[in-house]
């Protein structure tokens, strides 16, 4: 499945969503603006923005919520093993409180891959990131970035757009 995402205004994000009523728009407010993100469909809404393919989902994304997105950058040849990683990840996210969605999202624009998490509210993901079950699904990052990931990894935090704004 394909995901795509767009930085845009909220203004203009909500026309393109209002002009697509059935694509099932996810509409966020971030420090930087509107962030627009639909999955599962080949047709391109946006000008621009950034394409993805889902390698990995949990959960139903849903219309309230707080977003935080972990950008990692991993060059080309560091690819299988950075998803490989994941592939034996250790599954604790789900099971803590407030968790509403995962998903990890492969670049198929740039090397930035997305570690898309939604919560029930801000305090739920702090909860997860003071929690063992982050350290014990982190364990195998040292201190320093990885070998395998190019630069520092940047999150992005968000709350769902409510449907009155
Ligand atoms: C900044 C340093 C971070 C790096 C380099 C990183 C990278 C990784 C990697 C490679 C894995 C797969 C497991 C492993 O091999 O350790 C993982 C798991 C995960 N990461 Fe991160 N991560 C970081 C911080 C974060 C943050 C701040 C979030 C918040 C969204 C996050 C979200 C997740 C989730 C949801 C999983 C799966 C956990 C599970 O299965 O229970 N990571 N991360």
């Amino acid at each position: 499945m394909k995901a795509y995402m767009t930085n845009g205004t909220i203004d203009y994000l909500q026309k393109i969503e209002q002009k697509n009523p059935d694509m099932n728009l996810h509409l966020m407010n971030s420090s930087e603006g509107g962030i627009a993100y639909y999955e599962g469909s080949v047709e391109k809404l946006f000008n621009s923005g950034r394409e993805y393919e889902v390698i990995m989902e949990t959960g139903e994304i849903l219309k309230e919520g707080f977003v935080v997105m972990n950008n990692i950058p991993v060059s080309d040849e560091s690819k299988p093993g950075f998803e490989h990683r994941f592939k034996n990840r250790s599954n604790m996210v789900e099971g803590m409180p407030g968790f509403q969605a995962f998903r990890l999202l492969r670049p198929n624009s740039n090397n930035t891959y997305v570690v898309f998490t939604q919560w029930r509210t801000a305090d739920d993901f702090e909860n997860w990131k003071e929690s063992n079950q982050f350290k014990e699904a982190h364990k195998k990052q040292s201190a320093k970035k990885p070998a395998n990931i190019m630069e520092q990894p940047f999150l992005t935090t968000c709350t769902m757009l409510k449907e009155e704004e």
